[in-house]
């Protein structure tokens, strides 16, 4: 994998949504380098650890790259006070993203600040995703506009009905029969998604980037069980061997 560490200048800021930041930050040879899905580490001053924030979006034409993040802890909160012309040290691209393979039909799942990891995927698609965003209410509802102009097809679900279908975003999605499904999100979102692909007999990916704390294999926060090829079952870490996996090598 090759990842580097660079000086990155914040060059948008924007809070989207409730506590959620949207950053943009110039950096040509890590977006060069990036892959839908990926995440960063950002280092906050004052923090020990890196935090991991998932890539939003790459735009390799203008050499940035997007953030979209929600505050979490004392870290995110931290990095939220950043502001235009602030130097971001960022070490980039990490892990596993999404396979992309346009011309393909594909369904986009995500739930929360789930959604962000799945827009530069869904851009590669345009008008061939559906893309069905879950949300608690309409005040945290985000980039629903973003991926409309990727040409998606978006469908919205709140908890409270504050916005779009009453219910759950997996409500949102039985009528889709895409070739490929990419989803995060709660737990509990994956494994109803990851149980539709398979009933269906679709291919299914999952990120599991909401279970990352350090974001690089120091912390044991990020355990997860696999299955190996024979089927027997290991602990792997989200932030080294995802964050995003194919659903059926994930014990759910
Ligand atoms: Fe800490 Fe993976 S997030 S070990």
């Amino acid at each position: 994998m090759k990842y580097d560490v660079k000086l990155c200048e914040l060059v948008r800021t924007a809070e989207i949504a409730a506590d959620t930041y949207d950053f943009t930050v110039r950096a040509p040879e890590l977006a060069a380098a990036a892959k839908p899905g990926q995440f960063a580490h950002i280092y906050v001053p004052g923090r020990t650890l890196r935090r991991p924030i998932s890539i939003c979006d790459i735009d390799r034409e203008n050499g940035t790259l997007r953030f979209v993040f929600q505050i979490r802890g004392a870290g995110t909160a931290d990095l939220a006070k950043f502001k235009v012309g602030d130097s971001l040290d960022i070490l980039a691209p990490l892990g596993n993203g999404f396979s992309v393979e346009p011309g393909k039909k594909a369904l986009f799942v995500g739930g929360g600040i789930g959604v962000p990891p799945l827009l530069g995927a869904a851009k590669h698609y345009g008008e061939n995703a559906v893309v069905a965003v879950g949300f608690r209410s309409a005040d945290y509802a985000i980039l629903t506009e973003d991926f409309k102009a990727a040409g998606c097809a978006v469908r919205v679900a709140t908890d409270d009905g504050s916005l779009g279908h009453h219910g759950l975003v997996t409500d949102l999605i039985r009528d889709v029969q895409p070739d490929i499904i990419c989803a995060c999100g709660p737990m509990v979102m994956l494994r109803a998604v990851a149980a539709y692909a398979k009933e269906n007999g679709i291919r299914c990916e999952i990120s599991l980037e909401e279970r990352m704390a350090c974001g690089i294999g120091a912390c044991l926060g990020c355990a997860v069980e696999l299955y190996d090829e024979k089927g027997e079952i290991y602990m792997g870490h989200v932030c080294k061997d995802g964050p995003v996996f194919a659903a059926e090598r994930v014990v759910l």
